[in-house]
């Protein structure tokens, strides 16, 4: 289906006179009341904090069913992308299909020639002090990008999106290696086109120049799995963010840029970095019951964190696939044993049986399991958030690029219910008590 269309209306009646509003149906998923008008019908804003009932746009791209515990890129379950590879997401992400052997060919080398970035990049890097958060050098440098890229910034030019597009999922990963090697004091690695895009990615992230450096190609596997379940998640905050931002007019460094400072708040991206602090309290299994006990007590606030979500009442699908994730990863890294991970194991049997977590229709989610895989693979829990951003680039740009197409795009601009002092007379400095 190409255009939305009306498949009835909702009549919403305020003091006594009422208005009919058109109800749009999608191709699968609830219907949506378009309410474009009411303001100019009825004089009235809808109220909608945390747009917890608001659709903001139209898309074509990821689909959720929260109560299902379905997720779709282009109509693809995430389950079954995840026997492709990352660049494969990619392509399907930002042009709506999958690729034919000869086009994921031209796109694999397209983003791996795109991979370096201007050797003047790494001078503004030296300007922060080592012990820089990671994210704030991401949210800095994307944004500087634009300083360095002037010929893809004209947004209305489709070439120049499409080589912005492409060089941000080329790009990004080098400065998010170049982030994390600068807070370590080691020399920046350049990327490898011989290698994959995970592969590339653990090589600018571990490898030194005075020793060889090969990569696991198990744990490269398991990255790339882990790009893929990250890619893109429909309208959430970093990437409402980022159409906030491209809504403006704004290049779409600037945009991403935005999406990733969003993206660094704890509610959002942090998530997976508290579920390991969480494991890490806990520590051993026989713990696990005074911890459940914290948890369902109101007064304690304890949560037990990577389980639940606001959109999913259900499994998490990524959480399935982060879970093998782990397991692959922490078997091939000599962590089979760690105690961390048969604390996760026994904690998320407990709670899937326990009358609390099934009432509330609270299951895993993605990040039960991906900040224990990643420390396993060597990252800094700093690094954990970078990694999603490094993911979540290709799903921000898609989502960009389909805003800037949509022929009904306009400047976001959220109205209020002001709370605020009614209009006053200024009073001169001198004459105010
Ligand atoms: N542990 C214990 N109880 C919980 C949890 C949890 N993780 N999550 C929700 N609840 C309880 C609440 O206390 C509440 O109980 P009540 O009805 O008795 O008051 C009920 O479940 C509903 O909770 P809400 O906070 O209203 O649910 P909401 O959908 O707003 O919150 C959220 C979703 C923020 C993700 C929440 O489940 C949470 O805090 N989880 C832990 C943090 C986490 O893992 N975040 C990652 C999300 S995934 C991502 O961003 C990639």
């Amino acid at each position: 289906m190409d255009a939305k269309t009306n498949t009835k209306s909702a009549t919403l009646t305020v003091d006594g006179k009422s208005v009919e509003l058109p109800v749009h149906a999608g191709t699968v998923g609830p219907d949506v009341i378009d309410i474009g008008k009411l303001y100019a019908q009825t004089g009235m804003f809808t109220f909608d904090p945390g747009f917890t009932s608001t659709a903001s746009c139209e898309s074509k791209i990821t689909y959720i069913d929260g109560d299902a515990g379905i997720l779709e890129y282009r109509g693809y379950p995430i389950e079954q992308l995840a026997q492709g590879d990352f660049l494969e997401t990619c392509y399907l992400l930002l042009y709506g299909e999958l690729p034919t052997a000869a086009q994921k060919a031209e796109f694999d080398k397209n983003v791996t020639h795109h991979t370096m970035v201007h050797e003047q990049m790494s001078r503004f890097f030296h300007g922060f002090r080592r012990d820089a958060h990671p994210m704030a050098v991401m949210v800095a440098s994307v944004g500087a990008l634009a300083a360095f890229y002037h010929d893809s910034t004209d947004i209305t030019d489709p070439k120049q999106r499409l080589i912005a597009s492409i060089r941000m999922i080329a790009k990004i990963p080098t400065l998010a290696a170049m982030a994390y090697k600068y807070t370590i004091g080691q020399p920046f690695v350049y990327p490898k086109n011989s290698l994959s895009f995970a592969a590339n990615f653990l090589n600018m992230c571990f490898a030194v120049p005075c020793e060889e450096y090969k990569v696991n190609p198990v744990l490269a596997d398991a990255l790339d799995k882990i790009f893929i379940l990250h890619a893109d998640h429909e309208q959430n905050a970093s990437t409402s963010t980022v159409r906030i931002a491209g809504s403006s007019g704004a290049n779409p460094f600037a945009c991403i840029a935005a999406g990733i400072a969003c993206l660094w708040g704890p509610a959002h991206g942090g998530a997976n970095e508290a579920a390991l602090q969480m494991l890490a309290e806990i520590g051993t299994v026989d713990k696990i019951p005074d911890f459940i006990a914290k948890v369902k007590d109101k007064n304690s606030k304890v949560r037990l964190m990577g389980f639940g979500h606001r959109v999913y009442k259900n499994y998490d699908p990524r959480a399935k696939l982060m879970q093998q994730a782990a397991h692959q990863v922490l078997k091939e890294t000599g962590h089979g044993d760690d105690p961390l991970l048969h604390v996760a194991m026994e904690l998320e049997k407990i709670a899937l049986h326990d009358e609390y977590f099934i009432e509330r229709k609270l299951y895993p989610n993605v990040d039960f399991y991906s900040g224990i895989t990643l420390k396993a693979m060597g990252f800094p829990t700093s690094m954990f958030t970078v990694l999603f951003a490094v993911a979540r680039t290709v799903g921000w740009i898609s989502q960009w690029s389909e805003m800037i197409q949509d022929p009904a795009q306009k400047i976001g601009r959220p109205r209020q219910l002001y709370l605020g002092a009614t209009r006053r007379d200024y009073v001169p400095i001198d004459k105010r008590k």
